[in-house]
């Protein structure tokens, strides 16, 4: 991989974006560097974006008090209609020309990316130390999806791959990731010729509105794009069961898809669901490292990721597992927990206070569990995380995803019992080892049933291109490729009949 350079946003802010590039072949792959902090021009840009994030929450505010901004049954249908006639003249331009567009989108991303942030902190609360990777990642998917495009048309790649795509498809994306996740969904489906609409979740309906007035600034034709601002309801059903959309790409809970998947149950759905992840630690491991990874896995963002880590499993001795049960909570109170208009701001607001998942993650406690460090309301959504220890294998803790700033720990004996506590909930998102014996490894990758492995390194942040990203289990239904990877378009561009069955 190319290396990470330091940028100076502040410079880069108000340059001119260059047009989009000729069609033809694109320069090599180079993933999208993080705003470096060390740079004095950088934390300046990150002031500038901080300052003016209260102005923005109290426009959004404004704007949803109003509710003009929700599309109707009406709307969906005439959307739908005018999406699938324009299709085809998208789907039958040339691979690279769509790829030129795609690319270019990453550059009015990047010329945006101090916009977007601020979007994504005040409607969704999510800081900037958090926002700034995203749009990254974002412009990460264009350039991937772009190249992706243009390889597997290739006709000396796979004797060229002829994409037949979904005439509409819909992406429903997620909250906590309200600008990479669209983004690469929507852009996915434009590279194989599809049309699309994007329903992004409510409360990201504006940093969706962002991403899509971006994509159509950078050449994506307004007919082929388009945003359906909708509350989850008789609008979204009208709007993912429409017999004009021929796929569904969901990036959300397990629960939502399988409504959706009653709701219609032949729909080509493409899910990317929950998950409840672990991080082991065995004896070997370094348990400074392991205790830094594991808070930053548990409480970035609030907890609120599928990717999060909501388990330690802790191997070996009680004395060993009580001392890094103590370096674990002693971290955990240490952090700054703030809105994300204060720049040193290290876990942010709970996006959905109200929601049951959260709350019960917060609040409940399990037989033979006790908090160590209890997760404190400091008001205005915000929480100190929490820390709770003796997780007993098969108790509801155990077993559930919460979405909230928690983590449990477990203590065993074995790696072997760790990887069966491990396994033995439904879903398979993103699991960690912490271990500096290639034997124990050797185990556990041998062993674990989860989709994104990390090894000494928290399991959050997938690279694109480099970590493609999908679950098994309940984490994953109908996708038989991951995001960010090297098949994802073959897995869109190919529509089978008898697609549907879970
Ligand atoms: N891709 C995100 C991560 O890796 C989750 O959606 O954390």
């Amino acid at each position: 991989p190319a290396p990470r350079r330091t940028q100076d946003r502040l410079a880069e802010q108000g340059a001119p974006v260059p047009g989009p590039p000729a069609p033809g072949p694109l320069p090599e792959y180079a993933p999208t560097p993080d705003s470096d902090p060390a740079l004095p021009a950088n934390r300046e840009w990150a002031r500038r974006i901080a300052a003016a994030i209260p102005g923005s929450k109290r426009g959004i505010d404004d704007v949803r008090s109003g509710e003009a901004f929700l599309a109707t049954i009406e709307d969906v249908d005439s959307a739908i209609a005018g999406l699938t006639s324009a299709q085809k003249a998208w789907a039958a331009r040339p691979v690279a020309e769509r790829a030129a567009i795609i690319d270019h989108a990453g550059d009015v991303l990047a010329s945006r990316r101090a916009e977007l942030i601020e979007v994504a902190a005040a409607e969704t609360g999510k800081t900037i130390d958090q926002s700034d990777p995203e749009v990254g990642e974002a412009i990460d998917f264009c350039r991937h999806y772009a190249r992706m495009a243009l390889e597997l048309a290739d006709p000396d790649y796979l004797t060229g791959a002829r994409f037949t795509p979904a005439r509409v498809t819909v992406v429903a994306s997620p909250w906590n990731f309200p600008l990479a996740i669209p983004t690469g969904g929507v852009v996915a489906a434009l590279a194989v010729g599809s049309a699309v609409v994007l329903k992004p979740a409510p409360p990201a309906r504006r940093c969706g509105a962002e991403i899509v007035r971006a994509l159509h600034a950078a050449g994506v034709p307004r007919e082929v794009l388009m945003l359906a601002p909708v509350e989850d309801g008789d609008v979204s059903q009208r709007l993912v069961t429409h017999e004009g959309v021929e796929r569904v790409i969901l990036t959300g809970s397990y629960d939502t898809a399988r409504l959706f998947r009653s709701w219609r149950p032949s729909m080509r759905l493409l899910g990317e669901t929950s998950g409840k992840n672990a991080i082991i630690i065995t004896p070997s491991a370094d348990p400074d490292l392991a205790v830094r990874d594991a808070v930053a896995s548990a409480f970035g963002h609030a907890g609120q990721k599928c990717s999060a880590a909501s388990l330690l499993v802790l191997v070996g001795s009680a004395g060993r597992s009580e001392r890094i049960a103590r370096q674990l909570v002693d971290a955990t109170a240490s952090l700054r927990v703030k809105g994300p208009e204060h720049l040193d701001s290290q876990v942010g607001p709970v996006a959905v206070p109200d929601d049951p998942k959260a709350h019960r993650g917060l609040t409940a406690l399990g037989r033979g569990e006790h908090w160590v460090l209890a997760p404190k309301h400091l008001g205005g959504g915000l929480w100190r995380p929490g820390v709770r220890a003796g997780v007993a294998p098969g108790s509801e803790y155990h077993l559930t995803e919460y979405f909230a700033p928690v983590i449990g720990i477990m203590r065993v004996d074995t790696l072997a019992e760790a990887i069966e506590a491990v396994n033995a909930v439904d879903y398979g998102l993103t699991s960690g080892l912490q271990t500096l014996d290639p034997a124990e490894l050797a185990q556990w990758l041998d062993g674990i049933e989860a989709g994104n492995l990390y090894v000494n390194r928290g399991i959050t942040g997938a690279i694109v291109r480099r970590q493609p990203f999908g679950g098994w289990k309940r984490s994953a239904i109908g996708a038989t490729t991951k995001a960010g990877g090297p098949s994802y378009l073959l897995g869109l561009g190919e529509v089978s009949p008898e697609e549907g069955a879970e």
